[in-house]
């Protein structure tokens, strides 16, 4: 623990040397070398999925025997193998992104290319990177949340994790997917600059990763899968991205898609089983026909089997697919089992993630209290078992993941969840407290009287979302409000009234209304746990006895109001302009002046930190014609790959502070750099530039450098099409969260 973090402070966000095994260049040539020898209809099988359900995967490019190919395997999700056993339920993105530790991030990344890996599969569709523009939308858990930095180095580090593992990983959805309601139809309206800015940017740092595929989204207007601009001109052309765009199942809307920069139809057919494709005998047709030319066809193939080749995957030792994601009793099941101990890098993560709100009179850690009450649905297992709903969909028990295709049916599934009650009783044993709870969350008046003469009563609530083809209570995808499930803010009231030290407990896919409890006398202490997924109990038990003290932070703004928040769903149209531009979660609390509940970075601890010593230096050296454009507002070059061109990303501005532990605990500090743009950028007042974790032992002090590039003082010139400085100076600070400012300077 210690030595990793220490190695990350020195670490700057520096761009990525791509694979373990290989090059683009050499995948390349190797992909080019291999394709000399394929007929047309053979190129065009590597552009197209066999059909819905027709292959032993989610998505499967077929195998073809006459030139030694052996197909490809494609399945879901952002937190796990979907559709196959022995595997393990991984944490939700919005917790990898809460813990604000890149190690942590890589390594939950590197478990799950692991498991991909050992199942044979060689992609895996993942990240999820859509930003959270809408606090309600159904699918915000799967990604890292509501600022473009954080997300781009939450992406950046899980697919360096994933690919280490010789699968290829997939940055979806491209573009402008920010929620659930008339996904498939609806139109996203986004400035060019806001683009660039705000929801291109994770994918950016998604292809300095080395991604080897994204997954372009449903989202209409110009379809986002036969969108010229955003895939040939942004993503292939600006970015230069080398592998390849698939669609995602049912996005894909023609065959002329393939001009647009469209590579991969999946799952290959036009509507699920039709039979037919938009690829296929129609791409094959029309090269024939001499409407699209076969050097496009040649790129989309070289495109798909460098990423094969990059990774590794053409070698004989890469695992057969020993699954079906459709049919239980298929021969190709092996039931292999490929968990190893991965369930520690869970509980870990799940411990890192939660984020301590209140915590007044050092209410906990906990200290072997004489009794515990446990109060709420949320705080014990579901009747019909983890599994007991389809996708996930249902909300009963403990929450610890949200539903929707990310995760398990049928014959895959939680491989076990570890309730609170489970694991706070397995404690209990220790203690020698005494247990009592109380499941039921509508009979208020059983469960305060319950809750009544404990030492602690443990108030547990929950708020669930997924994907648009399962409803939930009413909820389609997307929630239909920001407060908690079942009646939960009566339940933490019923409590509160009767018990001096109540603590709440709080399991969300993201932001709730807190208000009507949130000052109340007798709460004293509150846990944000997120979606913590299998070992959730024990995840939360290292939390409040303080074997972990708390270093998770919001990676969004819990507000006052659902009404202060910048944007909310729209159903009642199929335009969706985004007013807010820029100013997604805190920058537009900031920007308007309103006062959040807890604020986008804010987390307490155990223990208390000191910061000092801010400096700061240029270290960038001058790069000559670029740096004298960039300084005077020019793009200095449109030439291909411009937007990831090095001296624009390399380190220019070292930023160095202290931190100190002035506690009596061990525990972690997350620092954090937010830029204040000069007013020609037309910016938001602050941006969040850089974060670390820093673990401290009581009194020890560690300096920390962050760097900045020129890539993070630039704004997108949508006139010039490229990346330039904004005149003046900017300030900065560095914070405990995006309003706790501890030490303030200037870039100069
Ligand atoms: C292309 O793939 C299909 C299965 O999707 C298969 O039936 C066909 O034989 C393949 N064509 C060639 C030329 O290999
Ligand atoms: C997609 O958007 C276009 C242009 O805005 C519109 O004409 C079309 O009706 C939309 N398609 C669907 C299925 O809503
Ligand atoms: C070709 O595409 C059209 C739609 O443009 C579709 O109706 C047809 O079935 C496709 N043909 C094949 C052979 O898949
Ligand atoms: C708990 O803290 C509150 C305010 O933070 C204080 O008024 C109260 O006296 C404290 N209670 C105990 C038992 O220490
Ligand atoms: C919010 O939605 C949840 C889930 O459907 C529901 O239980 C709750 O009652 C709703 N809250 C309000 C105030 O309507
Ligand atoms: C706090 O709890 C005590 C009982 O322990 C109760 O008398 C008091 O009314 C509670 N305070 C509030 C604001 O409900
Ligand atoms: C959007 O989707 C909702 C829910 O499916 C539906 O009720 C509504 O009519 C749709 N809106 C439009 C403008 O089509």
């Amino acid at each position: 623990m210690h030595l990793f973090a220490a190695l990350a402070l020195l670490l700057p966000s520096t761009l990525a040397h791509t694979s373990p095994k290989n090059d683009w260049s050499t995948a390349y040539k190797q992909a080019r070398h291999y394709i000399s020898q394929f007929t047309l209809e053979e190129k065009v099988n590597i552009t197209t999925g066999v059909g819905w359900e027709n292959g032993h995967c989610v998505g499967n490019i077929p195998a073809m025997s006459r030139i030694g190919f052996p197909g490809i395997c494609l399945d879901d999700s952002p937190v796990g193998v979907r559709f196959a056993d022995r595997v393990s339920a991984f944490p939700a993105g919005i917790n990898a992104a809460a813990t604000f530790d890149r190690n942590l991030i890589r390594e939950r990344a590197k478990a799950m290319g692991a498991e991909f890996y050992g199942k044979g599969v060689h992609v895996a569709l993942g990240p999820m990177m859509n930003m959270g523009r809408v606090a309600e939308a159904g699918r915000n858990w799967e990604g890292f949340g509501g600022d473009p930095f954080l997300t781009g180095e939450a992406a950046y580090e899980t697919i360096i994790g994933i690919q280490s593992q010789g699968v290829q990983a997939c940055a979806k959805h491209y573009i402008n997917n920010e929620q659930e309601h008339n996904r498939t139809t609806s139109s996203s309206i986004v400035d060019d600059r806001f683009q660039h800015e705000v929801y291109a940017h994770p994918f950016l740092r998604s292809v300095a990763a080395g991604v080897t595929s994204v997954m372009c989204s449903y989202i209409n207007g110009t379809w986002a899968c036969e969108s010229d601009k955003m895939l040939n001109d942004v993503l292939k052309y600006q970015m230069g991205f080398k592998g390849y765009v698939m669609s995602d199942w049912s996005a894909h809307h023609s065959t002329m898609a393939a001009m647009a920069g469209l590579d991969m139809s999946m799952p290959g057919d036009i509507t699920f089983s039709s039979g037919d494709s938009y690829f296929g005998a129609n791409l094959t047709q029309f090269v024939r026909d001499g409407k699209i030319p076969e050097s496009q066809v040649d790129d989309m193939v070289t495109r798909i089997l460098a990423g094969w080749f990059l990774l590794g995957q053409n070698t004989k030792t890469y695992p057969k697919v020993s699954f079906d994601a459709f049919r239980a009793n298929d021969p190709v099941q092996k039931h292999i089992d490929v968990q190893g101990d991965h369930y520690k890098t869970i509980r870990k993560i799940g411990a890192a993630s939660t984020v301590l709100l209140k915590n007044t009179n050092k209410t906990l850690p906990l200290k072997k209290p004489i009794s515990i009450a446990l109060i709420g649905s949320d705080a014990g297992p579901s009747y019909n078992g983890p599994n007991g709903f389809s996708d996930l969909g249902g909300d009963v028990g403990t929450l610890a993941l949200g539903w929707g295709e990310h995760h398990l049916e049928d014959t895959a599934r939680y491989p076990y969840l570890i309730s609170p009650l489970e694991a706070i009783q397995a404690r209990a044993r220790k203690d020698h407290t005494s247990m009592s709870w109380y499941l039921d969350d509508f009979n208020t008046a059983q469960a305060s009287s319950t809750a009544a003469s404990a030492e602690v009563a443990i108030v547990f609530i929950n708020s669930d979302s997924g994907e648009d083809y399962i409803t939930v209570d009413g909820n389609q995808g997307d929630r239909n409000n920001l407060t908690a499930w079942h009646e939960g803010d009566n339940l933490v009231l019923a409590v509160a009234a009767k018990n001096k030290n109540t603590v709440v407990v709080v399991h969300s896919v993201g932001p709730l209304i807190l208000e009507p409890w949130i000052e109340h006398e007798n709460i004293t202490a509150v846990l944000w746990a997120g979606l913590p997924g299998q070992e959730s109990g024990n995840s939360l038990v290292d939390v409040l006895y303080g074997a972990w003290n708390p270093s998770g932070r919001l990676p969004y703004t819990i507000a006052k109001d659902a009404s202060d928040y910048p944007a909310s769903i729209i159903d009642d149209s199929l335009d969706i302009p985004y007013t807010e531009g820029l100013e997604i979660d805190y920058r537009h609390f900031d920007a308007n002046d309103i006062t959040p509940r807890f604020e986008f970075g804010f987390g307490l601890s155990y223990t208390n930190f000191k910061y000092a010593r801010l400096r700061v230096s240029k270290i960038g050296a001058d790069t000559g014609a670029a740096e004298k454009k960039w300084v005077a507002g020019q793009v200095f070059s449109h030439k291909k790959g411009a937007s990831l061109d090095e001296w624009l990303h390399r380190p220019y501005y070292s930023i160095t502070f202290d931190v100190t532990n002035t506690g009596s605990v061990y525990g972690t500090e997350i620092p954090q750099l937010y830029l204040n743009p000069p007013t020609s950028a037309n910016s938001p007042p602050s941006i969040l530039r850089g974060f670390a974790s820093v673990p401290l032992d009581p009194g020890q002090t560690r300096t920390v450098e962050i760097t900045v590039s020129r890539y993070d003082l630039s704004v997108w010139d949508v006139v010039q099409q490229g990346w330039i400085k904004p005149s003046g100076t900017y300030n900065l600070f560095i914070g405990s969260s995006s309003r706790n400012k501890k030490l303030e300077g200037r870039l100069a």
